[in-house]
């Protein structure tokens, strides 16, 4: 049932470019000038009339909810909060007929996203939910429900479900910016077209695996690492560090690049990994004086980079590795990739159970 491969979650990372596939099948019109989401029962004036969006979930789920608020507020202009689900039912959220509340859940069986969907709807919002499980508790008390077409996922540490629900996050601010005129067809083509070409650039970097494979065996022999990035690739580092701790039991932490210096930098000593993604090229510079901050101390730094950076960053790193480019908004679905093979090539290193890490449950069912 691992059709060849050594666990589930390797598995699972390669069934991504699939996943991509399978999300985005029906979804896009025959020209690719629009999205269809016939699943969406909003009608275009509701939809003008949604003055704000908070996305609520656990864990992975909410790191791509990360990505979701930063996708939606450049496509649709609509303003986006992000919160965990545990945190978001206790601090009395201002929930109001015109918020639309986006839960994320693999499973829809989350207790904490479960409850907060409930406050939701208490509270008079309209809830969406993204899940990878049809007939879920989620989905079944959403009023709209997009599927991730990632298929059943049996590792612990989630992958191809955390990409599905990116591209679900794509069509849906590409439906909202039709919707609400803030881009063109053109503007919408363009990401579509993009779009298109994830699957295959993501096959692009799992023939790279076995580089990450060494990469990730010289990481092992750590007990402390960070990550640092800047916009999306800070909500990407998230999750990687997240994914990294999970597996391999090595301690991280992930940073906006800029916030270093307020604290974090008494961290850096001599030898210590520092993972640095930059695939937002507008930002690329800043990052690039980051690192510089952390080699000054020390630090043993990988990049991970857009091709076409490589020369100029590649002079103040220890170690590189590139990923093909995309649009800035699309990148996270090729930049976690690597990061998820760091994360599995690490806990292998390590001895440890890569499907089953101690302490954790596929399904979270308990507040
Ligand atoms: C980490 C992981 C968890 C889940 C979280 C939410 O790899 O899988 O952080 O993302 O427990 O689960 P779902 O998405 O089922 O609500």
């Amino acid at each position: 049932e691992k059709a060849g491969f050594d666990h589930f979650m390797l598995k699972e990372i390669y069934e991504q470019p699939k996943a991509y596939r399978d999300t985005m099948m029906g979804r896009i019109s025959d020209d690719g000038r629009s999205v269809v989401l016939n699943e969406i029962g909003m009608t275009a004036e509701q939809i003008r009339g949604i003055r704000k969006i908070q996305i609520v979930a656990c864990g992975t789920a909410m790191h791509a909810g990360l990505v979701g608020k930063t996708v939606i507020e450049s496509l649709a202009r609509i303003p986006v909060e992000t919160d965990v689900a545990s945190e978001y039912r206790y601090r009395s959220p201002i929930i109001t007929p015109d918020t639309l509340v986006i839960v994320v859940s693999q499973s829809g069986e989350t207790a904490d996203t479960l409850a907060a969907l409930r406050e939701a709807k208490r509270n008079g919002a309209r809830v969406m939910a993204i899940t990878n499980v049809v007939g879920s508790s989620v989905a079944r008390e959403a009023d709209d429900v997009i599927i991730t077409q990632a298929g059943p996922e049996i590792a612990v540490a989630s992958t191809k479900a955390y990409t599905s629900q990116l591209i679900a996050f794509y069509l849906f601010g590409l439906f909202l910016a039709d919707t609400l005129g803030t881009r063109d067809a053109d503007a919408i083509a363009e990401v579509v077209a993009a779009m298109h070409e994830l699957p295959e650039k993501v096959e692009r970097i799992l023939t790279e695996a076995p580089v990450l494979k060494s990469l990730a065996e010289s990481l092992a022999k750590h007990n402390n690492l960070f990550f640092i990035g800047r916009g999306v690739d800070f909500a990407v580092v998230q999750e990687g560090s997240l994914k990294l701790k999970e597996i391999s039991y090595i301690h991280s932490e992930a940073y906006a690049a800029g916030e270093l210096k307020h604290g974090t930098l008494a961290l850096i000593e001599e030898g210590i990994p520092v993972i640095s993604l930059i695939s937002q090229e507008d930002l690329y510079e800043k990052t690039l004086s980051n690192i510089k901050e952390v080699k000054a101390r020390g630090a043993h730094v990988l990049a991970v980079v857009n091709e076409g950076l490589e020369e100029e960053v590649g002079k103040s790193v220890d170690e590189l590795f590139a990923i093909p480019k995309t649009l800035p908004l699309l990148a996270p679905a090729l930049s976690v990739v690597p990061l998820q093979l760091l994360a599995y090539y690490a806990s292998l290193a390590r001895g440890n159970d890569v499907d089953k890490p101690r302490n954790l449950a596929k399904s979270v069912t308990v507040e």
